[in-house]
């Protein structure tokens, strides 16, 4: 058994060795930039924590948590562009590099690597692998669709949110689990579970996403602090708010959805959440979340200790800073 720091770092080297083609350079340079820039590499180390609840031979499931890793991190290129974000992981964006043509094409071609590392996996579990990775990425782009669609209603509910947030990536975190657990040939039933337990601990990451896209230290969290604000984002937080505020404060927020000095909507929405205590709501929905899932994670047929190893990492998550 790999402890987490062991499983980051066979994700860390796999990653490393990673070849592109050198031409044409445009295509290929933003995706060893964005694959080199860090970031935590949650989904494939819950990948490969997965499969090793069933197989002790990590190996196995290497290529699966690349497929994954080069997957999530084509759904960033493509999600700065939509978002019209200026920084990830505390560096350009993508588009702002390249610009937005070669992001976009970047993007797609780490959607073929992906499936080209997936393919490398043993054929007895790739019919049901593909399967579950078709289906995942069907709902992030379901779910994006959702967030972008979201921008332009008022009237958007929080059960909405919660459905949008876990398509977008709730489904990906599930996704990670139900891949490893199939790989390491685990019984429908534990791969269901563990597929539960990622999607509803999902919902609670993104529940912290959105905390800390608000609260966050800008140069912890890598990315543009108030971005959500700006772009008029239905988050759990604006809604709870629109739920709580009083007319004036209503009235002033609405003022402020198509305001060009983002500074001041920024800092005028803080205000907003601040004065209703909206973090501290926001911060519960995403422990009642995490509970839900360690719930799931109760009923896998797998040894305490490893459930115990889970269950820190993913409360270390939720309460992450980036
Ligand atoms: C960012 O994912 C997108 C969300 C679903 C919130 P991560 O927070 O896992 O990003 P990295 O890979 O660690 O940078
Ligand atoms: C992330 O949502 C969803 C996907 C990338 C599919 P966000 O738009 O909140 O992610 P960040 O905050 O830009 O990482
Ligand atoms: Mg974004
Ligand atoms: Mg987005
Ligand atoms: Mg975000």
């Amino acid at each position: 058994m790999h402890s987490i720091v062991e499983l980051q770092d066979i994700v860390e080297q796999a990653i490393k060795n990673v070849q592109y083609p050198s031409q044409p350079a445009k295509l290929y340079e933003p995706i060893s930039y964005i694959m080199s820039l860090g970031g935590k590499r949650i989904r494939p180390v819950l990948l490969l924590l997965s499969s090793e609840l069933f197989n002790d031979d990590v190996a196995i499931a290497v290529e699966g948590a690349l497929a994954i890793e080069t997957f999530h991190n084509f759904t960033l290129i493509h999600d700065d562009i939509m978002d019209n974000a200026p920084i990830r992981r505390g560096k350009d964006t993508v588009h702002v590099k390249w610009g937005v043509n070669n992001a976009i094409l970047s993007g797609d071609a780490m959607m073929v690597e992906a499936n080209r590392h997936m393919t490398r996996l043993d054929t007895s579990v790739l019919k049901d692998v593909l399967t579950c990775f078709n289906d995942t990425a069907s709902g992030v782009c379901e779910g994006q669709q959702l967030d972008m669609e979201f921008e332009q209603r008022t009237d958007v509910s929080i059960e909405e949110y919660i459905n949008m947030i876990r398509l977008k990536t709730a489904v990906l975190v599930g996704g990670c689990m139900k891949i490893g657990a199939i790989i390491g040939g685990a019984g429908t039933e534990d791969a269901n579970l563990l597929y539960d337990f990622g999607v509803n601990f999902g919902l609670a990451f993104q529940l912290q996403d959105d905390i800390l896209d608000v609260y966050g230290d800008p140069v912890k969290f890598g990315k543009q602090v108030g971005g959500d604000i700006i772009s008029n984002k239905q988050t759990f937080l604006l809604l709870k708010l629109k739920e709580l505020a009083a007319a004036e404060d209503l009235a002033a927020l609405k003022s402020l959805s198509g305001a060009t000095d983002y500074a001041h909507k920024v800092k005028t929405v803080t205000r907003l959440y601040n004065k209703y205590k909206i973090r501290d709501l926001a911060t519960a929905e995403m422990e009642r979340r995490a509970d839900i899932a360690f719930t799931s994670l109760d009923k896998v047929n797998i040894r305490d200790n490893r459930k115990a190893e889970l269950n820190m990492l993913a409360r270390s998550l939720i309460n992450r800073e980036h």
